[in-house]
């Protein structure tokens, strides 16, 4: 029987009265519904990550990059400010290392008019830089607000559960591709 891929989802938002909490819902409902995924959402709004870049243990950290460790693929909730990712994001992604070499990133944003996306191309280049693989099909709601309804379902349909599939698929064989591989003979970096 084949195991499951563990999915760590990423809440990249941790700004107060977010909206990111809405689009990581309905995200973390399509991959829910999929048998082959586990899923684990770590919300960088708790736990509340150290704003330096610490040498020594931190229990807070620690926990957050076990976390990671386990999973064997991501998916990053981001929204866009200022043409840029949020900074919480990027200290996250700074305070770990090998916990993401080796294994796929997907990305699901939102904003105005470029629905994050220009976010999304920052982060694949962050990505590299920490060998881990960034997966080409996302999902992206532009002016994202109103396509939501007050119990953060989407009013009508929009095409991102499509999207969504398209990118769990992809995802799913980058996680089972580089699993295999990192057993096989670990990455070395
Ligand atoms: C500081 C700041 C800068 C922003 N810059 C952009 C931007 O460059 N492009 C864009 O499409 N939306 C921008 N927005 C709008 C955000 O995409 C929108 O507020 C979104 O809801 C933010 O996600 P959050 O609510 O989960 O924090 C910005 C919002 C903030 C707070």
């Amino acid at each position: 029987m084949e195991r499951g891929l563990r999915l760590a989802v990423i809440v990249g938002s941790t700004r107060e009265a977010r909206f990111g909490s809405t689009v990581a819902r309905w995200f973390t409902t399509q991959a829910e519904a999929r048998a082959e995924f586990g899923i684990d959402v770590i919300d960088l709004a708790d736990p509340h990550l150290p704003a330096v870049l610490m040498s020594g243990p931190d229990v807070v950290v620690d926990s957050f990059r076990e976390r990671l460790d386990r999973a064997d693929a991501f998916v990053v909730v981001t929204p866009e400010y200022n043409h840029g990712y949020p900074a919480p994001l990027k200290q996250a992604i700074d305070l770990a290392h090998r916990e993401w070499q080796a294994k796929p990133v997907a990305f699901v944003s939102y904003g105005g008019i470029s629905g994050g996306l220009r976010a999304v191309e920052q982060l694949r280049q962050v990505f590299a830089e920490l060998h881990a693989v960034t997966i080409r099909d996302c999902v992206s709601f532009h002016n994202a607000w109103p396509l939501f309804d007050a119990d953060g379902w989407l009013r009508e349909e929009t095409g991102a559960d499509v999207a969504a599939k398209t990118m769990l698929d992809r995802l799913a064989w980058w996680a089972r591709a580089l699993r295999a591989a990192r057993e096989d003979e670990p990455y070395a970096a």
